[in-house]
């Protein structure tokens, strides 16, 4: 930190008596190697003590054998300088320079002659002798090699040890690089002139202004940080929503824009009665076998239910009426009051319609629409497409000139605007509809019809024990939430959806669900 302090020192106070100094006079000035001081410089222009602007020239550089030659000798000199008075012949020379001479029969073989020229103590001598004759250091006289005069100079290294001043583009300059000795490399450098908060000395710089500056006035002197304003905050990490209720959201919101009004949901565990009995559905039926449905244990028997409504769906089940038989069994009360976790969305749906009936008795007929969509259970055996609890969408009308028609219109729109347009429609049977519909669409990825839910006409012996009024129809349909979820979001196994198997990650980065409607 000192050192830093004393180098931004140096560089302000080169600045006080010059317009402009450039980053390579600096370095030469100061002895700070230029790497280092472009650190000093951009951390001066960043606190506004200086502005730079960056530079560029090409420049002549030494070689590392240029280099070398500064730091000793030219190989030509070295030559000289070993040359005894009187002379030497080559082949004693060259044992100096620690080149063995090859014996003659060898020499003749071509393989080793090949090797001996490769030998580099050879390349270079004769590199050196070469030049140290162009040089006029020695000469050859009958075999024999001696200096031309005495004392004469190291004339490359002289030139060498001027370098600084030869000029790009001189006869010098050519003749160095000629040799190999230097070479042109452009540097990038700057011109530093004073910056608005420019002052001969350099004062620390705060990141905050301290409690104890403030008390003891230290803050008049300090320098602070400017904040970047640019910064981008850290991440904050917040609740993200889950898959399904992404798409739950946007499944309500298509409805809600259909005119339907969403149904209070938050009653997992159900009588058997509203479940089942209500909906016409015979107490010997399969789903209600233990196998299918989640029986609870306490309480196990659910409140009675109005008893005028009770015993008109016990004659319904057992002895018919409105122009059907009935299923001509005995109806157990106790049977009906067994408590389950709800198997389908359509036990709110029956608990609503009575109550609407019960409405009607006061303000007569109006027509309405609802839907639900929430959690329904079922005792299955757990895979990568089952869950023992998954979500159900469903959709009621209530209204005297409800069809057939305009529930496989309602049905089509709905799908519509989820961006699936393939629509097939397949008879089917439900204990609480006639007719009842499979809806089948077209998987984009699987490439083929898969079934995507269930629809019908509520039949007259469930809505006649509730107190619908005859000429009044209710058509419903019902489909589940995780499928579409999966074929939107690309998830292959159910089971990652729910408790430790979800990715928070994935939740986490998961796009908003907005299905294209086409
Ligand atoms: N309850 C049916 C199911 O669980 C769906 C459905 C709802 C069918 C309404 C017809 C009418 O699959």
């Amino acid at each position: 930190m000192d050192q830093k302090h004393d180098h931004a020192n140096q560089i302000l106070s080169l600045l006080e008596n010059n317009e402009s100094i450039n980053s390579l006079q600096i370095s030469q000035t100061t002895g700070v190697n230029h790497q280092e001081l472009v650190g000093y410089l951009l951390q001066l222009e960043a606190a506004n003590y200086i502005i730079t602007e960056g530079l560029k020239k090409d420049q002549l550089v030494l070689t590392e054998e240029g280099n070398t030659i500064l730091n000793s000798q030219s190989g030509e000199y070295e030559i000289y300088q070993k040359l005894p008075e009187g002379g030497i012949s080559m082949a004693d020379l060259q044992k100096q320079f620690g080149i063995e001479q090859a014996p003659k029969q060898k020499q003749e073989q071509g393989e080793k002659k090949e090797k001996q020229a490769e030998d580099p103590k050879k390349k270079l001598f004769d590199l050196g002798f070469g030049n140290a004759k162009k040089m006029g250091y020695i000469k050859m006289d009958k075999g024999i090699i001696s200096k031309v005069a005495n004392d004469l100079p190291d004339k490359i290294k002289q030139e060498l040890q001027q370098f600084n001043e030869i000029k790009l583009g001189s006869p010098q300059a050519k003749l160095l690089i000629e040799r190999k000795l230097a070479s042109i490399s452009t540097i990038k450098y700057f011109e530093v002139k004073k910056g608005v908060k420019y002052s001969p000395k350099f004062r620390e710089q705060f990141a905050a202004l301290t409690t104890e500056q403030l008390l003891n006035g230290e803050w008049k002197d300090c320098d602070y940080k400017s904040i970047n304003l640019n910064a981008e905050g850290e991440k904050i990490s917040m609740g993200n929503l889950h898959p399904l209720l992404k798409v739950r959201k946007q499944f309500s919101q298509i409805l809600i824009g259909l005119g339907f009004e969403e149904m209070a949901t938050n009653q997992f565990v159900e009588s058997s009665f509203w479940n089942f009995d209500a909906l016409f559905q015979p107490q010997k039926h399969p789903a209600r076998d233990a196998h299918d449905t989640f029986f609870c244990s306490d309480p196990e028997l659910s409140e009675e239910v109005d008893t005028q409504l009770r015993d008109k769906v016990k004659s319904m089940h057992q002895t018919g009426g409105v122009g059907s038989i009935g299923y001509q069994y005995e109806w157990s009360h106790e049977e009906a009051r067994k408590n389950i976790l709800r198997t389908h969305t359509t036990a709110v749906s029956s608990k609503m319609l009575y109550r609407i009936a019960q409405q009607y008795k006061e303000k007569g007929y109006f027509p309405k629409k609802y839907f639900s969509i929430d959690k329904v259970f079922r005792n299955e055996t757990l895979d990568a497409t089952h869950l023992a609890e998954f979500h159900q969408i469903e959709g009621v009308v209530i209204d005297k000139n409800a069809s057939l028609g305009q529930l496989m219109g309602i049905i089509r729109e709905f799908f519509r605007q989820i961006g699936i347009n393939k629509l097939w429609f397949k008879p089917t049977y439900n204990p609480y509809t006639e007719p009842s519909m499979e809806i089948y669409g077209y998987h984009p990825i699987l490439k083929k019809k898969v079934e995507i839910g269930n629809s019908g006409v509520f039949r007259p012996e469930m809505l006649a024990p509730l107190g619908i009024p005859e000429d009044v129809n209710v058509i419903a349909w019902g489909l589940g939430l995780e499928r579409p979820t999966m074929i939107y979001y690309d998830i292959r196994d159910i089971r990652t959806m729910v408790g430790p198997e979800v990715k928070v990650e994935t939740v986490r980065s998961n796009a908003f669900c907005v299905f294209e409607s086409k």
